[in-house]
């Protein structure tokens, strides 16, 4: 029987994780159909449609346009976008990638849902055989199953479980745990995220060490990228530049900060051009940059463009001599790649990217 599958896009690293999880499904027509649901949570052109473009992927299915809001609003908005489409659609089971409030509203949403599928109890037995066949944990008690809300809710699948940085102060550490804690299969990038499920008490049964999805379409789209024109259109030398992206609301949102940040940018850029291509949190806080600073920064040699797309990022990525920033995927495939990359936050939840070099 067929499973009907919601994919879960928002935000801009979304689309390179649902893309191979798309095109691995098309290629299974009997078992999957796959539904595009992007909620809108990212919307400019740059942010959003290049993706499709540069990732071929179809436009999306269900398109919810949230758009952008207060962590409340946001969250709520595409909580009760979702809901009746859900309701609509009854799919066998939810996607949702990454640690965005798109994240958590859909899969918070679908945890409470109602909707019975016809091929849903066929599949949970067929995972039940599966996990049944693997090798587990004799000592497993039942209790550690703790998603027990409604055999009648969709399944829900939670790709890049388990990452952790420690820090409530950051939106996205709330999303990955409670995410984590709806999920009834949790697909875990890399052996540090599984241990921290493990240790939270997630039940071994619904752990899958997949690797990661994002290496997964890096290397899906890499010779793609290797054509881009983008080094020669901006006038950079390979490995003579440095590559920037800065978007996190603990280093954007206090004007302090921001500038520090911003005076060491300057800084570096006396050694090294900059180019950075900036997402529009940062660029609404630079419009706001004025005095002795902002001329430096504007004198400096740095290089502001838009954010770019997928293809041309990897290839501005690829010759850069080191790459400077708060993005998480940013640090995956830096450090995949063998280009220098320091992380500029105070912790990270890719232990991976600091324990392999
Ligand atoms: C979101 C994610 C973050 C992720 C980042 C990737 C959450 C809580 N945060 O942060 O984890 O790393 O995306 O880029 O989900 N804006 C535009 N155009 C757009 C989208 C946003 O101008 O297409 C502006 C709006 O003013 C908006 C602001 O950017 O208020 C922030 O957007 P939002 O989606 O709330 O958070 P991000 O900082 O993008
Ligand atoms: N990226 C991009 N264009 C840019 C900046 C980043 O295509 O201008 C890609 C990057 O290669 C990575 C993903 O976007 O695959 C990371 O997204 P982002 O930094 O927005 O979010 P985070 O990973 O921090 O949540």
């Amino acid at each position: 029987m067929r499973m009907k599958v919601f994919l879960v896009v928002g935000a801009r690293p979304n689309f390179m994780k649902i893309a191979p999880i798309y095109r691995l499904m098309r290629t299974a027509p009997d078992a999957f159909e796959p539904v595009i649901l992007h909620t809108g949570q990212h919307y400019d052109e740059k942010m959003s449609k290049v993706f499709f473009e540069d990732l071929e992927l179809p436009r999306p299915d269900i398109y919810l346009d949230v758009g952008s809001g207060s962590h409340a609003q946001q969250t709520a908005e595409i909580m009760k976008r979702f809901e009746p489409e859900l309701l609509q659609h009854r799919p066998d089971m939810v996607v949702v990638v990454g640690d965005v409030n798109s994240t958590i509203a859909c899969a918070l949403t679908t945890s409470k849902c109602r909707v019975k599928s016809e091929s849903l109890a066929a599949f949970r037995q067929q995972l039940q055989r599966y996990v049944e066949s693997a090798s587990v944990d004799a000592d497993l008690q039942p209790g550690h199953i703790r998603r027990t809300y409604s055999e009648e809710a969709p399944l829900i699948a939670h790709v890049e479980a388990g990452e952790r940085s420690f820090d409530f102060s950051m939106p996205e550490e709330i999303n990955r745990v409670t995410t984590d804690v709806l999920s009834d299969i949790l697909f875990a990038a890399s052996g540090d995220s599984e241990k921290h499920l493990l240790d939270e008490g997630a039940d071994p049964r619904r752990v899958f060490l997949v690797g990661n999805i994002m290496i997964d379409a890096l290397q899906s789209y890499m010779d793609k990228a290797a054509s881009s024109a983008i080094t020669e259109t901006l006038g950079l030398s390979g490995k003579k530049y440095a590559l920037v992206t800065l978007h996190r609301p603990a280093n954007v949102d206090e004007p302090e900060t921001f500038g520090s940040i911003i005076a060491g940018l300057v800084e570096v850029s006396n050694g090294l051009p900059l180019i950075f291509p900036m997402h529009p949190r940062t660029r609404q806080m630079l419009d706001q940059l004025d005095g002795e600073l902002r001329r430096r920064f504007d004198s400096g040699n740095v290089q502001i463009i838009e954010p770019v797309g997928y293809i041309d990022f990897l290839a501005l990525q690829k010759n850069a001599a080191l790459v400077l920033t708060d993005s998480g995927g940013v640090q995956v495939e830096t450090s995949y790649r063998g280009v220098p990359c320091l992380t500029l936050r105070e912790n990270t939840e890719w232990e991976i990217t600091l324990l392999e070099g």
